[in-house]
């Protein structure tokens, strides 16, 4: 990350959770039967193959945030990187948003085929709930699955492919980026807070934070698809006009799409300005939530 809007400290903390989530991911995909073999590669490569780790960052960050020792979170900040690299590997589908390049290369299906790409994001969705039931407990397995399902991820996707050319709303784009992608942030700083022992109104302030931060992040996914280069995102730019996706550029332009995010990101700091000076590092990503160029 070579962007000077980013400060040093918050630089060196996010490359300590990625070496340190990754090997996690590492050891947890290395031990697998051999017959598997090509089920588990095509893991790999999905995984260990790029990717800011923003997520598993948050989890940290929001872990030691509430008191915790960012140590404590690892195995859950994993098993969160593996349900988003999961929840990529099916979004580039043919059968959904069709899309050749990811992380700066192939995307699974492309590199593997479709079934492999589909069984490798299957399995990754898996194993982040073995790993969240280890490491975690029932509360935390509970709400995950929660924020993942009809009501998050799964139900902001399947309005995603609805909403492909028809004319639209605000309104409703902010309730398809909330629930497509807002809702693992969110679970990713609820889960982090609960590991390091959050109070619940810590939680409710985390919970705020991880909302608009997240949102945020979705509509500078938008910007960045209409004003970024293939080869800076590592993803093929111009993707959702290709796809007549509902986006925020779309419905309000880019300006005010702009102005929208860093809205939502001093939104998100104010949230969680009462958890004071522990709370540093994520009141840093949020700003990087809306500087970041990739
Ligand atoms: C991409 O997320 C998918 C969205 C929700 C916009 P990231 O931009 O965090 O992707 P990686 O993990 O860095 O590849
Ligand atoms: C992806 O949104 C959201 C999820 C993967 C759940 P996008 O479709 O905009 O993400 P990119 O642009 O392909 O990374
Ligand atoms: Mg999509
Ligand atoms: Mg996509
Ligand atoms: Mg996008």
């Amino acid at each position: 990350m070579n962007n000077p809007a980013i400060s040093p400290d918050l630089t060196a903390h996010l490359e300590w959770c990625r070496v340190h989530v990754d090997q996690v991911i590492d050891r947890r995909l290395s031990t697998r039967d051999k017959q598997a073999d090509r089920l588990v590669e095509a893991m790999r490569y999905a995984i260990l193959g790029g990717g800011k780790r923003l997520r598993p960052a948050l989890v940290v960050m929001a872990c030691e945030a509430a008191g915790g020792a960012a140590q404590t979170a690892l195995p859950a900040a994993a098993a969160i990187e593996m349900i988003h690299t999961y929840s990529l590997i099916h979004d580039d589908l043919p059968c959904m948003d069709d899309d050749d390049y990811r992380r700066g290369r192939l995307t699974v299906h492309k590199q593997y085929d479709e079934a492999t790409a589909v069984l490798a994001g299957d399995a990754l969705h898996a194993l982040a709930f073995e790993i969240l039931a280890d490491c975690g407990g029932p509360d935390i397995v509970r709400e995950v699955a929660h924020y993942i399902g009809a009501d998050g991820i799964i139900g902001g996707q399947m309005d995603d492919l609805l909403a492909e050319g028809i004319i639209t709303n605000e309104q409703h784009v902010s309730f398809i980026h909330l629930r497509k992608t807002a809702s693992l942030i969110t679970a990713s700083v609820r889960v982090g807070g609960r590991l390091g022992g959050t109070t619940s109104a810590q939680l409710e302030m985390l919970t705020g934070y991880g909302r608009d931060i997240g949102l945020a992040f979705q509509i500078v996914d938008d910007i960045l698809d209409e004003v970024g280069s293939t080869e800076q995102l590592g993803k093929t730019a111009g993707s959702d006009r290709a796809q007549q996706k509902a986006t925020y550029p779309g419905v309000i332009g880019i300006e005010q799409s702009r102005q929208r995010a860093a809205e939502l990101c001093a939104a998100a700091k104010r949230a969680i300005a009462g958890l004071g000076p522990g709370a540093d590092q994520l009141v840093a990503l949020a700003d990087y939530m809306i500087l970041r160029d990739r």
